[in-house]
């Protein structure tokens, strides 16, 4: 029994209380970020064109858009990969060989490129029900208003909130269900899994959609 006890604890602990990410926003992560060299970046980022665009704005919709995107994001999501806190076989491929100067560069230039452009903005009434979730949350179930933490237009917000306005709604959804299902764990204190892993998959479904067609 008790044998049994300790064996969920651990698996529970693993699922929640494993380490998310190894990187910390310490000032001297903060400061390498920040002295990110895009002009280096956009050399690099060669290597990324085929599946991300020419400048991070994807073509296909299973491959995340990463243009206009805040940079400590998208530093702390390639270190993520390399170090298997995010899991995934494509992007632990190409990042194995990064510095972390190198993940620095690419951020500061994916970041300055210009978001996404939606062709057409979204009819409000299409979202009306999952507008709900995105502005009041639902006490209920403990889940806080998308917005608080994304803003209001889904535009991220420091420190490492992403941007997810204009985002692709085949990535989205497939991102959101990796969190409800703890396929995806490198966020902090687990924030993103504990409020996915609430949602239905109609939920999932609609707050993807109504996301990209945002205009970020
Ligand atoms: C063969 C296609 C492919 C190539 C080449 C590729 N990626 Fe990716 N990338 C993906 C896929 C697929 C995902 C989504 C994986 C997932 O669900 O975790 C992704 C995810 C990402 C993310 C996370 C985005 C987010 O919103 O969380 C970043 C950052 C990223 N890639 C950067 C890069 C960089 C920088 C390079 C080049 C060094 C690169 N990728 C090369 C396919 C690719
Ligand atoms: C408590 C703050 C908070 C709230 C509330 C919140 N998020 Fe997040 N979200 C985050 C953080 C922080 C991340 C980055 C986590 C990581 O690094 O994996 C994130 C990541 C995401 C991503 C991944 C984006 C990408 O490019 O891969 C999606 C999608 C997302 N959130 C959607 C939502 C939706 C939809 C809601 C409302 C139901 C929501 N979030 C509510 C903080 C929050």
């Amino acid at each position: 029994m008790m044998r049994l006890t300790l064996a969920l604890l651990t698996i529970t602990g693993l699922a929640h209380g494993a380490p998310a990410t190894q990187v910390a926003w310490t000032p001297e992560t903060q400061e390498l970020v920040k002295s990110g060299d895009p002009g280096r970046g956009e050399k690099l980022a060669a290597t990324c064109a085929g599946c991300h665009g020419e400048r991070g704005v994807s073509a296909n919709s299973a491959f995340p858009s990463l243009a206009g995107q805040l940079p400590t994001y998208l530093y702390r999501q390639l270190h993520d990969y390399k170090d298997g806190s995010r899991v995934n076989p494509l992007m632990q491929n190409f990042t194995s060989a990064l510095s972390d100067q190198d993940m620095a560069d690419l951020a500061a230039w994916y970041s300055r490129q210009p978001p996404p452009e939606n062709s057409k903005a979204a009819d409000p009434s299409q979202f009306e029900d999952i507008l709900r979730l995105v502005r009041q949350g639902d006490s209920k179930r403990i889940i806080p208003p998308c917005r608080v933490c994304h803003g209001k237009q889904g535009q991220g917000e420091q420190i490492d909130t992403p941007r997810i306005a204009g985002q692709s709604a085949t990535y989205l959804e497939q991102t959101l269900k990796a969190y409800h299902d703890g396929e995806r764990h490198n966020d902090i204190y687990g924030r993103m899994r504990l409020i996915a892993e609430q949602l239905t998959s109609e939920e999932i479904r609609q707050l993807a959609r109504y996301y990209a067609t945002l205009q970020p």
